[in-house]
């Protein structure tokens, strides 16, 4: 693996119920995530992915073990500041994440605050709307963009911030499916420039075009591996409450109808050349 971006070690974190009694959101994970992976987080309701994401920028910190991002411990106050400049995060409400009346105000609104000088900063932001395709919306109220539009303007204040990771949870969760692709285009293409990604996703769909895929599940991490490693364990995670990619889905069912299709089918187009060369 390339140097990590990211590296937990058994890492927990609890907190008290009503009762006084301890309860985990993560328990135990030792995850390194490497400069430059694209990998996606799946898991159901309440299993602790949005807690593992707040522990990447420091919204949160570990009760117990540790969280390094580029090799800068998160429970040093020191570090803060200094991983939020490699780490931005993304959320799921595209109206919370916009600040300014102007699309090119808001992209500058982080670096502003860095005190960087204004030249500088016009550069940034004319470079990040051009990397997240919204430069001919510069000068546009934020309000009247589309969901993916504004997800993408929230991306490019990251850019603009110069980070070289971005954490984004379930961005495209109220976003109608053009937006959501637009948004996946998007990471694409910011992986392929070098950026890590890391997505948390309910669409396995999405979750299908990363490199890699993390399940957590009640606290812990069950799973880690690439897409198909993942996938094709249809029924562990059907066991857990989460859905597989409907080709993955089909094939599992077609297979059990006693039609001899390969296990490793995850995407439609693999589900259907598998057919044609039945008959
Ligand atoms: N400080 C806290 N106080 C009370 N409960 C908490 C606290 N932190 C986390 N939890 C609980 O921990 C669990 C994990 O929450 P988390 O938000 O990380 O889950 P999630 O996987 O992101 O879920 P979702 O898919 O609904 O977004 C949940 O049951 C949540 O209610
Ligand atoms: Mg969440």
């Amino acid at each position: 693996m390339t140097e990590p971006m990211i590296k937990t070690d058994h890492l927990s974190h609890t907190y008290e119920d009503e009762d006084g009694k301890v309860v985990y959101a993560l328990k135990d994970i030792s995850l390194e995530i490497g400069k430059g992976e694209f990998v996606a987080i799946i898991g159901t309701n309440g299993s602790g992915k949005s807690t593992l994401a707040k522990h990447f920028n420091v919204l949160l910190t570990p009760t117990s073990g540790t969280c390094e991002v580029c090799g800068m411990r998160t429970d040093d106050p020191a570090n803060i500041w200094k991983i939020r400049q490699h780490v931005g995060m993304v959320f799921q409400n595209p109206d919370n994440q916009i600040v300014a009346a102007v699309v090119e105000e808001d992209v500058a609104f982080g670096p502003e605050n860095l005190g960087i000088p204004s030249d500088e900063i016009k550069a940034r932001v004319s470079d990040a709307l051009r990397r997240v395709n919204m430069t001919i919306y510069a000068k546009h109220g934020p309000h009247l963009l589309s969901g993916g539009q504004k997800q993408r303007v929230a991306i490019a204040g990251i850019l603009a911030m110069q980070c070289d990771c971005i954490v984004l949870d379930e961005p495209t969760a109220m976003l109608d499916p053009v937006g959501r692709k637009e948004v996946m285009d998007t990471l694409h293409q910011l992986h392929d420039e070098g950026i890590t990604i890391i997505i948390i996703t309910h669409f396995m769909e999405e979750a299908v075009q990363a490199d890699r895929v993390v399940v957590v599940d009640r606290a812990e991490m069950k799973m880690d591996g690439t897409p198909r490693d993942v996938f094709t364990h249809v029924k562990e995670l059907k066991a857990m409450g989460l859905d597989v990619p409907v080709a993955a889905e089909l094939a599992e069912r077609l297979r059990q109808k006693g039609l001899d299709l390969p296990d490793s089918i995850i995407t439609e187009e693999e589900l259907g050349d598998a057919l044609c060369r039945l008959s």
